[in-house]
């Protein structure tokens, strides 16, 4: 990455980089992943494979929008969006339906700045730079480019677990909701743990590299405390479950990295 938007500092680990150095992919700098391997490595020796993880976490991205397009959804809104991988969003939507309008969503700039590059030539995807912590502008935006009068997919895949105040995602939610007319729906992925004995103290290490990250901070939620978040709406089977198990039956692999953590996938309609 030859040039930086104005706001980067390359030293300061970014969420966004790090997901991509979990990935695979090559958009990151040494502060990104000497960060990610001390995670890599914490996961490791209590039981998780953290690039397992990530990968669950975009299969289970992947198959909810596919199944929301192939169910007739046109339009998402997919905040916390993160560095252009294989099949994004507007790549899986518009492979069923051309026409479907995205709007991407997240804080930071070199998200922004590579989003730009390759969606030059798309016109029905745009990406804004926007804070999730502030959804009502998140919705104004998005307003610009999607009609709230028809039914929206809002996706926030891996990003709840930054916000470490339960009550703050509980309002973010109920934001994001006020808008959806019947037949929306809302996609989320969160990552859980559960420590074996006497792992508290690895746990603690992850907090402390998410504390000097981008995010300042990570918050695991459980299936209960996912649950709770959507009330009133009509949860689609399976339900809350390990992100490579959300409709993915097919598929033999048994995720032997993900005994102790990893993702929860759900995707729920509003009706
Ligand atoms: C772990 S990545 C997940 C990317 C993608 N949603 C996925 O699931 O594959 C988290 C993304 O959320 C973005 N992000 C973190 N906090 C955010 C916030 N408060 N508002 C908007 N985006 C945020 C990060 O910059 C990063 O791109």
């Amino acid at each position: 990455m030859a040039q930086l938007p104005g706001q980067i500092d390359p030293n300061v680990p970014s969420v966004a980089r790090m997901y991509d150095y979990y990935l695979g992919g090559k958009d990151n700098f040494p502060a990104d992943r000497e960060a990610a391997e001390q995670v890599i490595e914490l996961g490791r020796r209590t039981g998780t494979d953290i690039r397992e993880v990530a990968l669950a976490n975009r299969g289970f991205l992947i198959r909810s929008v596919r199944h929301l397009a192939q169910s007739g959804i046109r339009q998402f809104l997919d905040i916390g969006t993160g560095l252009p991988t294989q099949d994004n969003v507007h790549q899986v939507a518009q492979r069923v339906a051309l026409e479907s309008r995205i709007v991407y969503v997240d804080n930071d700039p070199i998200v922004l700045a590579h989003a730009r590059a390759l969606l030059a030539d798309n016109h029905e995807t745009i990406i804004v730079q926007g804070d999730l912590a502030e959804p009502d502008a998140v919705l104004a935006a998005a307003a610009d480019h999607l009609d709230f009068s028809q039914p929206v997919a809002v996706v926030v895949a891996a990003v709840f677990h930054f916000f470490h105040d339960d009550d703050q995602v509980a309002k973010i939610m109920e934001t994001l909701r006020r808008p959806l007319v019947s037949g929306s729906h809302l996609v989320v992925s969160h990552g859980y743990i559960e420590p074996g004995e006497g792992e508290e103290d690895k746990v603690d290490e992850v907090r402390g590299v998410y504390r000097r990250s981008t995010s300042g901070a990570i918050a695991w939620r459980g299936r209960e405390e996912l649950l709770s978040l959507f009330d009133g709406l009509e949860i689609l089977p399976p339900g809350v479950v390990p992100a490579q198990k959300w409709r993915n039956d097919d598929d033999p692999y048994p995720w032997p990295g993900l005994a102790r953590g990893g993702v929860l996938g759900v995707v729920a309609r509003v009706p």
